[in-house]
């Protein structure tokens, strides 16, 4: 069985706004409706975890209206503490994709092919190679060094875990959880092997409110 946890708790500070940014609507439809019903195909349960200290109510009539039927839970103060949340609701499912509210653009085929990888892996993650070249710098100002991009990957969502691995890794102290970033990062920390799954720009995270516009050029491009 699999089960969809969708990370819907953040307050979205850096797209600013009055309104949680799962909330906020692209082309007339809210993003965790959109980043729920990409990954609804995939998966038997749903679970998004939504602020703790708003009103669920129209997170549930956001799913609803984009005919997503999903279990609704209060979040963490941190991503991984909103993902381990929406675990406990998720009992009986083996495997569990974890998806960002803020990822609109996820297809059911990228979600099934992170589950397919499953079978060589603890965990298997949505990823583009890097194009831009990456430098490291200490103090903000100056280059320290250069990375090697041919071996570097952009990670995205959807990630799938089995759910032991998923498990483990979300049984450290709530201030480890507090400062990882994705949870794959904590299934590497525990050994766990975790593959690559060759995704596309266009599955991009809607954080500034660039990425707002260009997520609206792009969904005007499509009905085009
Ligand atoms: N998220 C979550 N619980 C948190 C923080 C983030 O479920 N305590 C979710 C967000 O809702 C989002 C995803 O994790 O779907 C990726 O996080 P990010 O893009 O950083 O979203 P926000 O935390 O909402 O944005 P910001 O950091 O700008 O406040
Ligand atoms: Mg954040």
């Amino acid at each position: 069985m699999v089960a969809g946890l969708i990370a819907a708790a953040g307050r979205g500070e850096r797209l600013g706004g009055a309104r949680p940014k799962a909330l906020v609507g692209l082309a007339g439809k809210p993003l965790v409706g959109r980043a729920a019903a990409a990954i609804a195909p995939a998966c038997d349960l749903l679970v998004v975890a939504v602020p703790a200290d708003a009103d669920p109510a129209p997170f549930r009539e956001a799913l609803a209206e984009c005919g997503v039927v999903a279990r609704v839970c209060a979040g963490g103060a941190a991503r991984s503490l909103s993902v381990k949340a929406a675990l406990r609701e998720a009992e009986g499912a083996d495997r569990i994709v974890v998806h960002d509210a803020a990822r609109p653009f996820a297809t059911p085929a990228l979600v099934q092919a992170c589950l397919d990888a499953l079978a060589e892996a603890d965990a298997a993650i949505a990823a583009v190679p890097l194009t831009d070249t990456v430098k490291e710098s200490r103090d903000g100002r100056f280059v320290d060094r250069t990375l090697d991009r041919s071996r570097l990957w952009a990670v995205q969502t959807p990630q799938a875990f089995r759910r032991s691995a998923l498990e483990r890794a979300l049984a450290r102290p709530d201030r480890e959880l507090a400062a990882a970033t994705d949870e794959a990062s904590l299934v590497e920390r525990d050994g766990g092997r975790v593959r690559l799954v060759a995704s596309t720009p266009r599955n991009l995270k809607i954080t500034v409110p660039a990425d707002l516009e260009l997520a609206e050029a792009l969904l005007a491009c499509r009905t085009r």
